[in-house]
Protein backbone atom coordinates (compact mmCIF):
# COMPACT_ATOMS: atom_id res chain seq x y z
CA UNK A 1 0.00 0.00 0.00
CA UNK A 2 1.23 3.33 -0.88
CA UNK A 3 0.70 6.82 0.95
CA UNK A 4 2.04 9.04 -2.56
CA UNK A 5 -0.25 11.80 -4.52
CA UNK A 6 -3.10 9.43 -6.42
CA UNK A 7 -2.03 8.66 -9.82
CA UNK A 8 -5.23 10.03 -12.27
CA UNK A 9 -7.15 7.26 -13.47
CA UNK A 10 -8.24 6.40 -16.00
CA UNK A 11 -4.88 7.36 -18.43
CA UNK A 12 -4.08 6.70 -22.11
CA UNK A 13 -2.02 4.03 -23.64
CA UNK A 14 1.30 5.23 -25.20
CA UNK A 15 1.40 1.62 -26.81
CA UNK A 16 -2.12 0.23 -27.80
CA UNK A 17 -0.96 -3.27 -26.12
CA UNK A 18 0.80 -1.84 -22.96
CA UNK A 19 -0.94 -0.24 -19.88
CA UNK A 20 -0.52 3.40 -19.90
CA UNK A 21 3.63 4.21 -19.04
CA UNK A 22 1.77 6.29 -16.63
CA UNK A 23 0.80 3.39 -14.73
CA UNK A 24 4.18 1.98 -13.89
CA UNK A 25 4.06 3.39 -10.11
CA UNK A 26 0.33 1.48 -9.81
CA UNK A 27 2.27 -1.82 -10.69
CA UNK A 28 4.45 -1.01 -8.15
CA UNK A 29 2.62 -0.70 -5.38
CA UNK A 30 0.69 -3.40 -5.63
CA UNK A 31 -2.29 -5.05 -4.44
CA UNK A 32 -4.18 -1.86 -3.43
CA UNK A 33 -3.53 2.06 -4.43
CA UNK A 34 -4.99 5.07 -3.95
CA UNK A 35 -6.14 6.76 -7.22
CA UNK A 36 -7.84 10.23 -8.22
CA UNK A 37 -10.85 9.98 -10.72
CA UNK A 38 -11.76 12.76 -13.39
CA UNK A 39 -13.72 14.74 -10.72
CA UNK A 40 -10.92 14.72 -7.92
CA UNK A 41 -12.57 11.72 -6.29
CA UNK A 42 -10.26 9.66 -4.75
CA UNK A 43 -10.88 5.92 -4.77
CA UNK A 44 -8.98 2.37 -4.55
CA UNK A 45 -7.71 0.82 -7.63
CA UNK A 46 -7.09 -3.31 -7.70
CA UNK A 47 -3.67 -4.12 -9.03
CA UNK A 48 -3.03 -7.30 -7.24
CA UNK A 49 -4.03 -10.60 -9.14
CA UNK A 50 -5.41 -12.61 -5.80
CA UNK A 51 -6.39 -9.74 -4.42
CA UNK A 52 -8.76 -8.97 -7.87
CA UNK A 53 -10.39 -12.05 -7.53
CA UNK A 54 -11.10 -12.21 -3.99
CA UNK A 55 -12.31 -8.67 -4.44
CA UNK A 56 -14.57 -9.29 -7.30
CA UNK A 57 -16.11 -12.94 -6.02
CA UNK A 58 -17.21 -9.98 -2.82
CA UNK A 59 -20.49 -9.61 -2.31
CA UNK A 60 -19.54 -6.56 -0.39
CA UNK A 61 -18.34 -4.70 -3.26
CA UNK A 62 -21.83 -3.75 -5.59
CA UNK A 63 -22.11 -2.87 -8.94
CA UNK A 64 -25.49 -0.77 -8.76
CA UNK A 65 -24.92 2.16 -10.71
CA UNK A 66 -27.56 4.38 -9.64
CA UNK A 67 -25.85 4.63 -6.15
CA UNK A 68 -24.73 8.52 -5.98
CA UNK A 69 -21.67 7.21 -4.45
CA UNK A 70 -20.89 5.04 -7.18
CA UNK A 71 -17.48 6.06 -8.32
CA UNK A 72 -17.82 7.40 -11.95
CA UNK A 73 -14.37 7.28 -14.35
CA UNK A 74 -15.55 9.88 -16.74
CA UNK A 75 -18.08 12.77 -16.73
CA UNK A 76 -20.19 11.03 -19.36
CA UNK A 77 -20.25 7.75 -17.27
CA UNK A 78 -21.70 10.14 -14.32
CA UNK A 79 -24.34 11.58 -17.08
CA UNK A 80 -26.12 8.10 -17.34
CA UNK A 81 -25.61 6.70 -13.81
CA UNK A 82 -29.37 6.86 -13.09
CA UNK A 83 -30.42 4.81 -15.39
CA UNK A 84 -30.72 1.01 -14.73
CA UNK A 85 -28.46 -1.30 -16.48
CA UNK A 86 -29.49 -4.88 -16.51
CA UNK A 87 -26.64 -7.63 -15.13
CA UNK A 88 -23.70 -5.60 -15.28
CA UNK A 89 -25.61 -2.66 -13.00
CA UNK A 90 -27.70 -4.94 -10.64
CA UNK A 91 -26.63 -6.96 -7.67
CA UNK A 92 -27.68 -10.02 -6.32
CA UNK A 93 -30.56 -11.21 -5.75
CA UNK A 94 -31.64 -9.57 -8.87
CA UNK A 95 -28.80 -9.73 -11.02
CA UNK A 96 -29.08 -14.12 -10.30
CA UNK A 97 -32.62 -13.95 -11.76
CA UNK A 98 -31.46 -11.85 -15.11
CA UNK A 99 -28.32 -14.11 -15.38
CA UNK A 100 -30.25 -17.67 -14.96
CA UNK A 101 -32.67 -16.54 -17.36
CA UNK A 102 -29.54 -15.60 -20.10
CA UNK A 103 -27.15 -18.18 -19.33
CA UNK A 104 -28.88 -21.07 -21.53
CA UNK A 105 -28.31 -19.06 -24.45
CA UNK A 106 -24.51 -18.53 -24.00
CA UNK A 107 -22.76 -21.79 -22.86
CA UNK A 108 -20.19 -23.01 -24.39
CA UNK A 109 -22.02 -25.73 -25.61
CA UNK A 110 -24.19 -23.34 -27.89
CA UNK A 111 -21.24 -21.21 -28.59
CA UNK A 112 -19.61 -24.31 -30.15
CA UNK A 113 -23.20 -24.62 -32.35
CA UNK A 114 -22.65 -21.23 -33.26
CA UNK A 115 -19.22 -21.74 -34.86
CA UNK A 116 -19.99 -22.79 -38.53
CA UNK A 117 -22.60 -19.72 -38.41
CA UNK A 118 -19.76 -17.28 -37.12
CA UNK A 119 -17.28 -18.86 -40.05
CA UNK A 120 -19.91 -18.16 -42.65
CA UNK A 121 -20.23 -14.69 -41.74
CA UNK A 122 -16.38 -14.20 -41.54
CA UNK A 123 -15.86 -15.94 -44.70
CA UNK A 124 -18.29 -13.16 -46.57
CA UNK A 125 -16.56 -10.28 -44.87
CA UNK A 126 -12.98 -11.20 -46.12
CA UNK A 127 -14.39 -12.20 -49.76
CA UNK A 128 -16.28 -8.85 -49.59
CA UNK A 129 -13.04 -7.19 -48.20
CA UNK A 130 -10.39 -8.93 -51.01
CA UNK A 131 -12.67 -8.39 -53.64
CA UNK A 132 -12.65 -4.64 -53.18
CA UNK A 133 -8.54 -4.21 -52.04
CA UNK A 134 -6.11 -4.44 -50.98
CA UNK A 135 -5.64 -1.94 -49.67
CA UNK A 136 -8.28 -1.50 -46.50
CA UNK A 137 -9.57 -0.42 -43.73
CA UNK A 138 -9.85 -3.31 -41.04
CA UNK A 139 -12.10 -2.12 -38.66
CA UNK A 140 -15.21 -1.20 -40.47
CA UNK A 141 -14.62 -3.88 -43.13
CA UNK A 142 -13.89 -6.86 -40.77
CA UNK A 143 -13.33 -5.82 -37.27
CA UNK A 144 -16.47 -4.63 -36.81
CA UNK A 145 -19.08 -6.27 -38.64
CA UNK A 146 -18.32 -9.86 -38.14
CA UNK A 147 -19.27 -9.32 -34.37
CA UNK A 148 -22.11 -6.96 -35.01
CA UNK A 149 -23.58 -9.48 -37.35
CA UNK A 150 -23.17 -12.34 -34.84
CA UNK A 151 -24.68 -10.34 -32.54
CA UNK A 152 -27.66 -9.59 -34.63
CA UNK A 153 -28.42 -12.94 -35.76
CA UNK A 154 -28.14 -14.40 -31.80
CA UNK A 155 -30.56 -10.91 -30.59
CA UNK A 156 -32.94 -11.36 -33.40
CA UNK A 157 -31.39 -7.61 -33.98
CA UNK A 158 -31.75 -6.65 -38.09
CA UNK A 159 -28.32 -5.97 -39.29
CA UNK A 160 -29.84 -3.67 -41.37
CA UNK A 161 -29.98 -1.22 -38.75
CA UNK A 162 -26.24 -1.56 -38.86
CA UNK A 163 -25.77 1.99 -38.97
CA UNK A 164 -27.49 3.63 -36.58
CA UNK A 165 -26.96 0.95 -33.52
CA UNK A 166 -23.29 1.03 -34.13
CA UNK A 167 -23.26 4.51 -34.18
CA UNK A 168 -24.92 5.19 -30.66
CA UNK A 169 -23.00 2.81 -29.15
CA UNK A 170 -19.98 4.39 -30.60
CA UNK A 171 -21.62 7.45 -28.92
CA UNK A 172 -22.52 5.82 -25.50
CA UNK A 173 -18.97 4.65 -25.22
CA UNK A 174 -17.21 7.49 -26.10
CA UNK A 175 -19.43 9.92 -27.29
CA UNK A 176 -17.66 13.52 -26.67
CA UNK A 177 -20.42 14.89 -24.44
CA UNK A 178 -22.68 13.93 -22.01
CA UNK A 179 -25.77 14.90 -23.39
CA UNK A 180 -24.42 12.81 -26.59
CA UNK A 181 -24.58 9.36 -24.08
CA UNK A 182 -27.57 10.44 -22.79
CA UNK A 183 -29.20 11.12 -26.12
CA UNK A 184 -27.58 7.83 -27.41
CA UNK A 185 -28.91 5.98 -24.80
CA UNK A 186 -32.68 7.53 -24.88
CA UNK A 187 -32.03 6.26 -28.97
CA UNK A 188 -31.38 3.00 -28.63
CA UNK A 189 -33.99 2.79 -25.84
CA UNK A 190 -36.18 3.94 -28.07
CA UNK A 191 -35.28 1.74 -30.75
CA UNK A 192 -35.99 -1.78 -28.89
CA UNK A 193 -39.36 -0.84 -27.97
CA UNK A 194 -39.95 -0.32 -30.97
CA UNK A 195 -38.36 -3.56 -32.22
CA UNK A 196 -40.25 -5.41 -28.79
CA UNK A 197 -43.44 -4.22 -30.10
CA UNK A 198 -43.09 -5.30 -33.66
CA UNK A 199 -41.32 -8.63 -32.07
CA UNK A 200 -44.83 -9.09 -29.80
CA UNK A 201 -47.02 -9.26 -33.23
CA UNK A 202 -44.68 -11.29 -35.45
CA UNK A 203 -42.07 -13.24 -33.12
CA UNK A 204 -38.98 -13.91 -35.02
CA UNK A 205 -36.10 -16.45 -34.57
CA UNK A 206 -33.44 -14.87 -31.67
CA UNK A 207 -32.81 -14.45 -27.93
CA UNK A 208 -35.32 -11.55 -27.89
CA UNK A 209 -38.11 -13.17 -29.33
CA UNK A 210 -37.68 -15.90 -26.84
CA UNK A 211 -37.76 -13.12 -23.78
CA UNK A 212 -40.89 -11.73 -25.07
CA UNK A 213 -42.61 -14.72 -25.53
CA UNK A 214 -42.15 -15.94 -21.55
CA UNK A 215 -45.58 -16.01 -20.47
CA UNK A 216 -44.89 -15.18 -16.91
CA UNK A 217 -43.98 -11.16 -16.88
CA UNK A 218 -40.37 -11.57 -16.19
CA UNK A 219 -38.68 -9.91 -17.67
CA UNK A 220 -40.40 -6.40 -17.68
CA UNK A 221 -40.86 -4.27 -20.27
CA UNK A 222 -37.82 -1.79 -18.96
CA UNK A 223 -35.69 -4.81 -17.80
CA UNK A 224 -35.96 -6.48 -21.68
CA UNK A 225 -35.16 -2.93 -22.93
CA UNK A 226 -31.80 -2.93 -20.52
CA UNK A 227 -30.98 -6.67 -21.35
CA UNK A 228 -31.02 -5.74 -25.34
CA UNK A 229 -29.13 -2.80 -25.31
CA UNK A 230 -26.12 -3.93 -22.94
CA UNK A 231 -26.05 -7.51 -25.15
CA UNK A 232 -26.20 -5.71 -28.23
CA UNK A 233 -23.54 -3.15 -26.99
CA UNK A 234 -21.52 -5.92 -25.48
CA UNK A 235 -21.48 -8.38 -28.22
CA UNK A 236 -20.31 -6.07 -30.69
CA UNK A 237 -18.17 -3.23 -29.36
CA UNK A 238 -15.59 -5.46 -27.42
CA UNK A 239 -15.44 -8.41 -29.65
CA UNK A 240 -14.43 -5.78 -32.39
CA UNK A 241 -11.55 -3.97 -30.22
CA UNK A 242 -10.37 -7.46 -29.43
CA UNK A 243 -10.01 -8.40 -33.40
CA UNK A 244 -8.32 -4.89 -34.12
CA UNK A 245 -6.02 -4.53 -31.36
CA UNK A 246 -5.11 -8.67 -31.34
CA UNK A 247 -4.30 -7.86 -35.69
CA UNK A 248 -2.45 -4.82 -34.91
CA UNK A 249 -0.43 -6.67 -31.86
CA UNK A 250 0.39 -9.93 -33.95
CA UNK A 251 1.55 -7.68 -36.94
CA UNK A 252 3.77 -6.18 -34.25
CA UNK A 253 5.10 -9.59 -33.04
CA UNK A 254 6.34 -11.52 -36.74
CA UNK A 255 8.09 -14.21 -34.96
CA UNK A 256 4.38 -15.09 -32.81
CA UNK A 257 2.62 -14.99 -35.88
CA UNK A 258 4.75 -17.28 -37.65
CA UNK A 259 4.81 -19.78 -34.57
CA UNK A 260 1.01 -19.71 -34.92
CA UNK A 261 0.75 -20.12 -38.71
CA UNK A 262 2.94 -22.81 -38.19
CA UNK A 263 0.70 -24.52 -35.50
CA UNK A 264 -2.88 -23.75 -35.64
CA UNK A 265 -3.11 -25.74 -32.52
CA UNK A 266 -2.12 -22.50 -30.82
CA UNK A 267 -4.64 -20.75 -31.50
CA UNK A 268 -7.06 -21.07 -28.14
CA UNK A 269 -4.12 -20.25 -26.23
CA UNK A 270 -3.20 -17.98 -28.24
CA UNK A 271 -6.01 -16.11 -27.84
CA UNK A 272 -6.40 -16.65 -24.02
CA UNK A 273 -3.12 -14.77 -23.90
CA UNK A 274 -3.67 -11.71 -25.96
CA UNK A 275 -6.61 -11.47 -24.10
CA UNK A 276 -4.25 -11.27 -21.04
CA UNK A 277 -2.06 -9.04 -22.69
CA UNK A 278 -4.44 -6.34 -24.45
CA UNK A 279 -6.84 -6.16 -21.41
CA UNK A 280 -9.29 -4.51 -22.98
CA UNK A 281 -12.03 -3.43 -20.65
CA UNK A 282 -9.12 -1.72 -18.30
CA UNK A 283 -11.05 -0.35 -15.49
CA UNK A 284 -13.92 -1.96 -13.57
CA UNK A 285 -16.12 -0.40 -10.86
CA UNK A 286 -17.64 -0.91 -7.72
CA UNK A 287 -18.78 0.41 -4.69
CA UNK A 288 -18.32 -0.88 -1.11
CA UNK A 289 -21.26 -1.70 1.19
CA UNK A 290 -19.53 -1.75 4.31
CA UNK A 291 -15.87 -1.66 5.61
CA UNK A 292 -13.38 -4.32 4.36
CA UNK A 293 -10.22 -4.89 5.30
CA UNK A 294 -7.47 -5.60 2.91
CA UNK A 295 -3.92 -6.11 4.85
CA UNK A 296 -4.19 -3.77 8.07
CA UNK A 297 -6.03 -1.37 5.29
CA UNK A 298 -9.61 -0.32 5.44
CA UNK A 299 -11.74 0.40 2.39
CA UNK A 300 -14.51 2.32 3.63
CA UNK A 301 -18.48 1.92 3.13
CA UNK A 302 -18.94 3.88 0.63
CA UNK A 303 -15.45 4.06 -1.23
CA UNK A 304 -14.96 3.50 -5.09
CA UNK A 305 -13.22 0.33 -6.22
CA UNK A 306 -11.51 -0.22 -9.28
CA UNK A 307 -9.96 -3.19 -10.63
CA UNK A 308 -7.04 -2.27 -13.70
CA UNK A 309 -6.94 -5.03 -15.84
CA UNK A 310 -3.88 -4.20 -17.72
CA UNK A 311 -1.98 -3.90 -14.29
CA UNK A 312 -3.64 -7.09 -12.62
CA UNK A 313 -2.78 -9.60 -15.89
CA UNK A 314 1.03 -8.51 -15.74
CA UNK A 315 1.17 -9.17 -11.84
CA UNK A 316 5.04 -11.24 -11.82
CA UNK A 317 3.98 -13.42 -9.24
CA UNK A 318 1.80 -14.81 -11.31
CA UNK A 319 2.98 -14.32 -14.77
CA UNK A 320 6.79 -14.72 -15.47
CA UNK A 321 7.87 -11.81 -17.53
CA UNK A 322 4.35 -10.59 -18.15
CA UNK A 323 4.94 -8.09 -20.63
CA UNK A 324 6.26 -10.83 -23.64
CA UNK A 325 3.64 -12.49 -25.97
CA UNK A 326 4.04 -16.18 -25.34
CA UNK A 327 1.96 -18.81 -26.50
CA UNK A 328 3.26 -21.48 -24.16
CA UNK A 329 2.32 -20.19 -20.87
CA UNK A 330 -0.76 -20.91 -19.11
CA UNK A 331 -2.52 -17.25 -19.31
CA UNK A 332 -5.80 -18.99 -17.62
CA UNK A 333 -7.33 -17.01 -14.76
CA UNK A 334 -6.53 -14.05 -16.33
CA UNK A 335 -9.17 -11.32 -15.43
CA UNK A 336 -9.49 -9.92 -19.26
CA UNK A 337 -13.59 -11.29 -18.55
CA UNK A 338 -13.57 -9.96 -15.62
CA UNK A 339 -13.86 -12.62 -12.34
CA UNK A 340 -17.07 -13.27 -9.76
CA UNK A 341 -20.94 -13.15 -10.92
CA UNK A 342 -20.37 -10.49 -13.47
CA UNK A 343 -17.41 -12.33 -15.39
CA UNK A 344 -18.27 -11.73 -18.47
CA UNK A 345 -21.58 -13.70 -20.15
CA UNK A 346 -20.55 -13.53 -23.77
CA UNK A 347 -17.00 -15.02 -22.96
CA UNK A 348 -17.61 -18.56 -24.47
CA UNK A 349 -19.32 -16.05 -27.73
CA UNK A 350 -16.41 -14.11 -27.87
CA UNK A 351 -13.76 -16.88 -27.93
CA UNK A 352 -15.17 -18.63 -31.00
CA UNK A 353 -15.44 -15.19 -32.83
CA UNK A 354 -11.58 -14.38 -32.17
CA UNK A 355 -10.20 -17.81 -32.73
CA UNK A 356 -12.24 -18.16 -36.16
CA UNK A 357 -11.72 -14.77 -36.96
CA UNK A 358 -8.12 -14.23 -36.19
CA UNK A 359 -7.32 -17.70 -37.95
CA UNK A 360 -9.16 -16.67 -41.17
CA UNK A 361 -7.88 -13.53 -41.40
CA UNK A 362 -4.33 -14.48 -41.31
CA UNK A 363 -4.78 -17.83 -43.45
CA UNK A 364 -6.18 -15.75 -46.02
CA UNK A 365 -4.08 -13.15 -46.60
CA UNK A 366 -0.33 -14.39 -45.72
CA UNK A 367 1.13 -11.68 -46.52
CA UNK A 368 -0.93 -9.35 -44.05
CA UNK A 369 0.71 -5.99 -43.18
CA UNK A 370 0.31 -2.56 -42.15
CA UNK A 371 -0.44 -0.18 -44.96
CA UNK A 372 0.66 2.78 -42.49
CA UNK A 373 3.65 3.46 -40.04
CA UNK A 374 2.65 1.74 -36.92
CA UNK A 375 3.37 4.68 -34.79
CA UNK A 376 0.71 6.93 -36.76
CA UNK A 377 -2.32 4.40 -36.51
CA UNK A 378 -5.24 6.28 -33.92
CA UNK A 379 -6.20 3.62 -30.98
CA UNK A 380 -8.63 4.70 -28.52
CA UNK A 381 -8.36 6.82 -25.37
CA UNK A 382 -7.88 5.39 -21.86
CA UNK A 383 -11.52 6.20 -21.01
CA UNK A 384 -13.32 3.58 -23.07
CA UNK A 385 -12.99 -0.51 -24.04
CA UNK A 386 -9.02 -0.35 -25.61
CA UNK A 387 -9.05 -0.61 -29.27
CA UNK A 388 -7.96 0.34 -32.80
CA UNK A 389 -9.66 3.56 -33.68
CA UNK A 390 -8.35 2.64 -37.64
CA UNK A 391 -6.42 -0.45 -38.83
CA UNK A 392 -5.37 0.93 -42.56
CA UNK A 393 -4.05 -2.91 -44.42
CA UNK A 394 -2.64 -4.06 -46.91
CA UNK A 395 -1.37 -7.80 -48.19
C1 LIG B 1 -13.40 -10.13 -26.16
C2 LIG B 1 -14.54 -9.58 -25.93
C3 LIG B 1 -15.07 -9.25 -24.56
C4 LIG B 1 -14.43 -8.76 -23.45
C5 LIG B 1 -12.95 -8.47 -23.28
C6 LIG B 1 -15.43 -8.61 -22.41
C7 LIG B 1 -15.17 -8.17 -21.13
C8 LIG B 1 -16.10 -8.17 -20.11
C9 LIG B 1 -15.79 -7.86 -18.72
C10 LIG B 1 -14.41 -7.47 -18.19
C11 LIG B 1 -16.92 -7.99 -18.01
C12 LIG B 1 -17.09 -7.79 -16.50
C13 LIG B 1 -17.32 -6.35 -16.14
C14 LIG B 1 -17.34 -6.12 -14.65
O1 LIG B 1 -17.22 -7.06 -13.86
O2 LIG B 1 -17.47 -4.95 -14.24
C15 LIG B 1 -17.97 -8.34 -18.94
C16 LIG B 1 -19.28 -8.53 -18.61
C17 LIG B 1 -20.28 -8.76 -19.54
N1 LIG B 1 -20.12 -9.04 -20.88
FE1 LIG B 1 -18.39 -9.13 -21.88
N2 LIG B 1 -16.64 -8.98 -22.93
C18 LIG B 1 -16.47 -9.39 -24.22
C19 LIG B 1 -17.43 -9.88 -25.08
C20 LIG B 1 -18.77 -9.96 -24.79
C21 LIG B 1 -19.78 -10.47 -25.70
C22 LIG B 1 -19.53 -11.03 -27.11
C23 LIG B 1 -20.96 -10.37 -25.06
C24 LIG B 1 -22.25 -10.83 -25.68
C25 LIG B 1 -23.38 -10.80 -25.24
C26 LIG B 1 -20.70 -9.82 -23.72
C27 LIG B 1 -21.65 -9.55 -22.75
C28 LIG B 1 -21.36 -9.22 -21.44
C29 LIG B 1 -22.38 -9.05 -20.40
C30 LIG B 1 -23.88 -9.16 -20.59
C31 LIG B 1 -21.71 -8.76 -19.21
C32 LIG B 1 -22.32 -8.51 -17.83
C33 LIG B 1 -22.44 -9.84 -17.11
C34 LIG B 1 -23.04 -9.75 -15.74
O3 LIG B 1 -23.02 -8.70 -15.09
O4 LIG B 1 -23.54 -10.79 -15.28
N3 LIG B 1 -19.36 -9.59 -23.61
N4 LIG B 1 -17.44 -8.47 -20.22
Amino acid sequence: MTETEPVAFPQDRTCPYQPPTAYDPLRAARPLTRVALFDGRPAWLVTGHALARNLLADPRLSTDRTHPDFPAPTARFAAVRNRRTALLGVDDPEHRTQRRMMIPSFTLKRATELRPRIQRIVDERLDAMIAQGPPAELVTSFALPVPSMVICALLGVPYADHHFFEGQSRRLLRGPTAADTQDARDQLEAYFHELIDSKQKEPGDGILDELVQLSDGTPSREELISLAVILLVAGHETTANMISLGTYTLLQHPERLTELRADPALLPTAVEELLRLLSIADGLLRRATEDIEVDGTTIREGDGVLFSTSVINRDETVYADPDALDWHRSARHHVAFGFGIHQCLGQNLARAELEIALHALFDRLPELRLAAPAAEIPFKPGDTVQGMLELPVTW
